[in-house]
This record gives structure tokens, sequence and C-alpha cells, in this order.
């Protein structure tokens, strides 16, 4: 390579822009984050986009299980054994980046200022070198997912049509609000036994946030509950590289068009990790 395209390359990567980051949180547990994670992952990376997964459950991560990705490594090395976010990221399908959660790392609130400095330093290193990273958030809205989802430029909150899933993201939904969340909030209703189901959900939690939070919740779409998809975590196969021709992969793609064609309300000049930072101190 000569000087001048050196250079050339240099001033280009002075005017990336950071990545877009979309953490995809719920309230509830259980209701399809960490599927809907992997899945939106390869369907983004496949329309030739740079991205990185950071499973962010420090305490039951399995998106790695989900993805069927070596997880040799995981954020806990990070912090205990000194290694650089660089080592302990790892390769997955469509040349998706992952960096695996912990199993049994206390939550990040309660990890100590040194540690989570040192954690958050680490991941801020990967803004650059991505288009887009998804977050896949712990259940709850704990210090540290709200955390993570405040610090996201959008947020994509998962709900069933069940009422005890519905209560909860709208729990999420209210607490984002009231901490003065500037992105797009979207919601998806996963595992609905039909669209008219998945509209009323949608539109029930749209109703009460516009009404009484004055926020407007976009809708990022329904997925049916599909027997294909609970297989497919059995064979560590995700869904759309499992059934490229089913419902549910024409659903997920949608997903990831739409979301890819918002992505412009995405990046900021702070970045997303020292907005982490900024929450936790
Ligand atoms: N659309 C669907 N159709 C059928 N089953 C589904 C669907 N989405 C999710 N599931 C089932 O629900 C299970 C839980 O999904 P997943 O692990 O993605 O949820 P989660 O929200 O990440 O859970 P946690 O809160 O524990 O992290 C999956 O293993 C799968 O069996
Ligand atoms: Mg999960």
């Amino acid at each position: 390579m000569t000087n001048e395209t050196l250079y050339l390359q240099q001033i280009m990567e002075s005017h990336k822009r950071p990545a877009s980051v979309l953490a995809i949180t719920s309230g509830k547990g259980g209701v399809g984050k960490t599927n809907i994670t992997a899945n939106l992952g390869i369907c983004l990376a496949a329309s030739g986009k740079k991205v990185l997964l950071v499973d962010a459950d420090f305490s039951l991560g399995n998106l790695d299980i989900v993805m069927n990705v070596n997880n040799r490594y995981n954020v806990s090395h990070m912090i205990y054994d000194g290694k650089s976010v660089e080592e302990i990221i790892h390769s997955g399908p469509e040349g998706i980046e992952m960096i695996c959660g912990a199993s049994g790392l206390e939550e990040l609130a309660d990890l100590n200022e040194f540690q989570r400095r040192r954690l958050l330093k680490e991941l801020s290193k990967l803004q650059n070198d991505n288009d887009v990273i998804l977050i896949d958030t712990a259940a709850g809205i704990s210090k540290s997912v709200v955390g993570f989802c405040l610090s996201a430029n959008n947020v994509l909150v998962v709900t069933t049509p069940e009422a005890t899933a519905m209560t909860d993201a709208y729990a999420m939904i209210k607490v984002l609000v009231g901490n003065r969340f500037t992105g797009h909030i979207s919601l998806i209703v996963n595992m609905a036994h039909s669209i008219p189901e998945g509209k009323k959900t949608y539109q029930k939690i749209a109703n009460v946030a516009g009404r009484f939070l004055n926020t407007h919740v976009y809708n990022a779409g329904i997925l049916l509950k599909d027997e294909r998809l609970s297989c497919s975590v059995r064979l560590r196969k995700p869904v759309v590289l499992a059934h490229p021709k089913s419902q549910i992969t024409s659903s997920l793609a949608a997903l990831a068009a739409k979301l890819s064609n918002s992505e412009s309300s995405g990046s900021d000049d702070e970045g997303f990790f020292k907005k982490v930072v900024n929450w936790f101190f």
C-alpha cells in the first residue's frame, strides 16, 4: 500500500460515523429478546452491514448458544483476567462479531468503579469499527439494563400478547421516558397467535404510551409464534439460517430492513459507551 493510499484511508476513517446502537429489551423475561437479536443481526449482516452483537446479560447470558458461537472468552475475562476487548471478540455466521455475556458475573451496577470503567472503556473502542451494534439486554428494569438502553441510539422493546409481558414492556417504556430518552422507542410483538392479535397488542401499548406518557412508540412489527423458532434454538442454528424461506424469516428480514432504514436517527457525537459511563458515574 502506498503512503498516499494509507493517508487517504486515515482521512476516510476520521469521517466514518460511529456505529448506530440498538438496545433490545423487554421488561418481562423469556419473550424472545435473544432470538430477535441473533436473527436481526444475521439479516443486517446479510445486507452488507458490519454488525457487532453484545450480550449484555452479565449473569445469564445465552446469546452464544442461540448463535452457536464459541464462548471461550466473555466479558468476565476482560474484567478479571485483564484481556482486551479484541481478545474476547468471537466470529459468528455471516461475518458477525460477537461479545459473549458472562455467566454469573455480578450485574454491572455491582461491579466496583475500577472494573466498570475498564469494561466500558474497552467496549467504547468498538463503536468506530462497526455499522450497527445490537445489545441484547437482560430482562427487568435494573440500573444496568436501563443504563444500556438509555445509552443506545434507539431501543426495541419486545413484548408478547400476554398481559404480564405487556405491563412490563409498558413499565420499561415509562422508565425510558421518565429518564428523558431521546431516541426512537419501537415495539415488536413476538409470539402472537395471529396478526390481528399482534396489532391489537401494539395498539394497546402505543395508545397508553401516547395518552399517559405523551410518547410515540414506533411499530416494529409482529412475529408469530412458530415452532420452527423453538426448534432452531434446540438445533443451535438461528431460524433465518435454518428456515430461510419461512414466514418468520420474512418477518425478521422486514424488521431488519425497517430498522436499517431508520438508522439515520442513529449515532451522535458522544458515543454509546461514553453515555453508559455517564449513567453510572
Ligand atoms: N416467535 C417465537 N415462536 C416460538 N417460540 C419462540 C418465539 N420467540 C421465542 N420463542 C421461545 O422462547 C424462548 C425464549 O426466547 P429468548 O431466549 O430469545 O427470550 P429472552 O427474552 O431473551 O429471554 P431472557 O429474558 O431469559 O433473556 C426461546 O427459546 C424459544 O423457545
Ligand atoms: Mg435473553
